[in-house]
Order: structure tokens, then C-alpha cells, then sequence
């Protein structure tokens, strides 16, 4: 397919991540006359199996990229002369940060300083370029019992992951006040479903509860997340890329707050009712608390539902049972991401194309 004449070329960075491949299986047959170019590195966290369905279509391409490399992504920018971008890739887990917050300093400031500069530098030979940053809700801080953060809350970052996203935030909107970029940004709260690395709250108890070993539930397991379907954070994404606008935020939440303990027991019944044996709440372990561990996140979600006429469809007891069934039906997912046997994947694929 001759892609020069293709009106909408968007990148997509962390295409092989959790959300980014939820994302391009949703956008790519979505959008035929797009051309969806993901520029990932395939850190531990990304996997470009979760792509397998659309890899071979007309409208999607992958770069194996770091975006800490300013000139490899500026080659690409050259090949493909993006009309936008849609920026996801990122170093995620807050637990990795605390042990090793270097890699997270690299990619999620210095790399979207990288994407900010040519996207900077596109905008200023082809005219208008729409750069979406994907942020998250915990460069707010931590909530006490009561209140949500709305797109005015001032940002507390507490982690070196929150810390390194908010300074991606300030730069995003730097590059809008001070060159005029066309930025959006959103700020969303917890996802979860299918493709999630089982680093992650709700995948790791899956897992650990499937093979009956201990579920470990950090601290007093009080702690409050409002959990946002994948699926619904896709839509939210694909309305603010199109219609968000220019130099605006979006916060993007579930309205699903639930302390940690109440999620882990309520995963523990679900499961037990599905596959039958448990009960498997007897698995509960308390261990050491994460340093610094945030204790409520709450989003009020008001702006883009007015604006952008937005809500979440799932509910957390569909979406719960949903991202269940999704894992025990992957099962070799879920083992191939354990022993990192989904990088030979790469290799096969991609080697000398
Ligand atoms: P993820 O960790 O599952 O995936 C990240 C992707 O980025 C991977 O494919 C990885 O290979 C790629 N990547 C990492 N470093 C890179 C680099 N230097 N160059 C190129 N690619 C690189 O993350 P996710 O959960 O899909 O999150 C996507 C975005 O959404 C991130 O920016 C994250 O901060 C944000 N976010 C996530 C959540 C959540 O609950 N998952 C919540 C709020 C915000
Ligand atoms: P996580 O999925 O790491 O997301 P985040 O830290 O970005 O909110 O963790 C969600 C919540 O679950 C958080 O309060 C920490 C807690 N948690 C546990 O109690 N045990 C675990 O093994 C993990 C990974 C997280």
C-alpha cells in the first residue's frame, strides 16, 4: 500500500505495552485510513504477541525504537512523516521506580523531551501536529478520606514513577505555552484487563491465586485505587486525540474506588465461583508496605464527560469477571511473559525485515 497519500499518519509509542496494544487493536480497524506507526522498544513490558491480529495490516506499522535515542526517532520521524502522536510508552510500575527510578528519569522525561522536540520541529514545517500525552493520577499525590482530583488539583508527586510523569506533564505543557504545540493531555487512574504485565495488582493476584500461592496485600491493605477499565480508558483516548482541546487536560477515571483488600477478597470469590475449590481469600498475605505507598487515588471525571460526552461502560463486577475469564483463557500469556519467552517471538518475526 502506497501510505504517502495517507492523510492521518499517527504514532503511537508503548504500542506493545498493556494499554498501547488495547489501544492499536481498538484504533487500527477503527481507522482504515490511517497509517498507526507504534514505535516501541519492547522493554520487559512490551509484547508484541498482544499485536498478532493486526500485525500484518495495511494501516499499522512497528518501529523498534527507543525513545531515548533522539536519532533513531528522528530517522523515523523523516521515513514517516507523522501528522501526530499519541505518546504511552513509558516505564509503568511504581515498585521498579522505588529499586531503579534511573530508567525512569531516561525514557519518561528525557524520551518525551525527545517526541516534544521533533513533534516541535514538524509542527513548524507542516503545520499543525497533535502531540497526546498519556499521564496518570498519581502526579497528584495522595487523597486523605474524602475529595477527588480534578484537572486543577496541584501536583504532589510522592514516587520516583509519579515524579518523572509530572515532569513530562510540565514539559508537554511548556511546549504548548511557550512554541504553541497542539498538546492534550490525560490523566487517568488505574486500568486494568486484558495484556496487563503480572507485575500489576490485579494480574499478579490472578496469577498467584491460580497456582494457590501466597497473595501478597502490601501494608494495612487499605489503600484506595479507582479502577478503570482498559477498554473505556481506549474510548476516552480516541475522543481526546480527536476532540479534546488544544492545551486542555482530561482526567479519566472508572468511578470504581475500592481498598486493595476488598478488591484481592472480591477477586478470591470470583474465582472461587468460576473454577470452584478455595477458598482462596485464605491465600491473603500482609507484607512490608511499599516506601512511600500513596493511600487513596479518586478522579473526578466531570470535565470529559461534559466536554467530550464520556463515560465508563464497565462496571467493576463485569469488568472484574471479564479481565478474570481474559487471563484464565491466555494462560500461555501469562507463562510466556513469566519466562520472557515472547521475545523469541520478536526474533522470529522481525529479524532482518
Ligand atoms: P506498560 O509498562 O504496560 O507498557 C509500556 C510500553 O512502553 C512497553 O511496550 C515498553 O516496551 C514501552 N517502552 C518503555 N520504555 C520505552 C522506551 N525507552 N522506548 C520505547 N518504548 C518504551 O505501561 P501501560 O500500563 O501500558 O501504560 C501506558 C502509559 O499509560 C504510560 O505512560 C503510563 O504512565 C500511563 N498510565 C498507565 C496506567 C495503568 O494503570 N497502567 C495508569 C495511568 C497512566
Ligand atoms: P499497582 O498495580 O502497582 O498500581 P499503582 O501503584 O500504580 O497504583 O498497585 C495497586 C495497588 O495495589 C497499590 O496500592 C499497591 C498495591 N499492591 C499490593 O498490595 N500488592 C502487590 O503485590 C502489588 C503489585 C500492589
Amino acid at each position: 500500500m502506497d501510505t504517502s497519500d495517507i492523510n492521518k499518519r499517527i504514532i503511537v509509542t508503548g504500542g506493545a505495552g498493556f494499554i498501547g496494544s488495547n489501544f492499536l487493536l481498538y484504533l487500527v480497524p477503527k481507522y482504515p485510513d490511517y497509517l498507526f506507526i507504534n514505535v516501541d522498544c519492547l522493554t520487559y513490558a512490551g509484547n508484541l504477541t498482544n499485536l498478532k491480529s493486526i500485525e500484518r495490516a495495511e494501516n499499522y506499522r512497528f518501529e523498534h525504537i527507543d525513545i531515548r535515542d533522539f536519532d533513531a526517532l528522528s530517522d523515523c520521524f523523516d521515513r514517516h512523516n507523522p501528522t501526530g502522536l499519541i505518546h504511552l510508552a513509558a516505564e509503568s510500575h511504581v515498585d521498579r521506580s522505588i529499586t531503579g527510578p534511573s530508567a525512569f528519569v531516561e525514557t519518561n522525561i528525557i524520551g518525551t523531551f525527545h517526541l516534544l522536540e521533533l513533534a516541535r520541529k514538524r509542527a513548524d514545517r507542516a503545520g499543525n501536529f497533535r502531540f497526546h500525552h498519556v499521564s496518570t493520577d498519581e502526579v497528584f499525590g495522595s487523597l486523605g478520606e474524602t475529595g477527588q482530583f480534578t484537572e486543577s488539583t496541584p501536583y504532589r508527586p510522592n514516587s520516583p514513577y509519579s515524579a518523572s510523569k509530572a515532569s513530562s506533564d510540565h514539559l508537554v505543557r511548556a511546549y504548548h505555552s511557550t512554541y504553541g504545540l497542539d498538546v492534550v493531555t490525560t490523566n487517568c487512574s488505574n486500568n486494568y484487563g486484558p495484556y496487563q504485565f503480572p507485575e500489576k495488582l490485579i494480574p499478579l493476584m490472578i496469577r498467584n491465586a491460580r497456582e494457590g500461592i501466597p497473595l501478597p496485600v502490601y501494608g494495612d491493605g487499605r489503600n484506595v485505587r479507582d479502577w478503570l477499565y482498559v477498554e473505556d480508558h481506549c474510548r476516552a483516548l480516541d475522543l481526546v486525540f480527536h476532540e479534546g482541546k488544544s492545551g486542555e487536560t482530561y482526567n479519566i477515571g472508572g468511578r470504581n474506588e475500592i481498598e486493595n483488600i476488598e478488591l484481592v477478597a472480591l477477586l478470591c470469590r470470583t474465582m472461587d465461583q468460576m473454577l470452584g475449590g478455595g477458598p482462596r481469600e485464605k491465600l491473603i498475605t500482609f507484607v512490608t508496605d511499599r516506601l512511600g505507598h500513596d493511600r487513596r487515588y479518586a478522579i473526578d471525571a466531570s470535565k470529559i464527560q461534559a466536554e467530550l460526552g464520556w463515560t465508563p461502560a464497565h462496571t467493576f463486577e463485569k469488568g472484574m469477571v471479564d479481565t478474570i475469564t481474559w487471563y484464565l483463557s491466555h494462560e500461555e500469556w501469562l507463562d510466556n511473559c513469566i519466562s520472557g519467552q515472547y521475545l523469541k517471538y520478536y526474533d522470529e518475526m522481525y529479524a532482518g525485515r
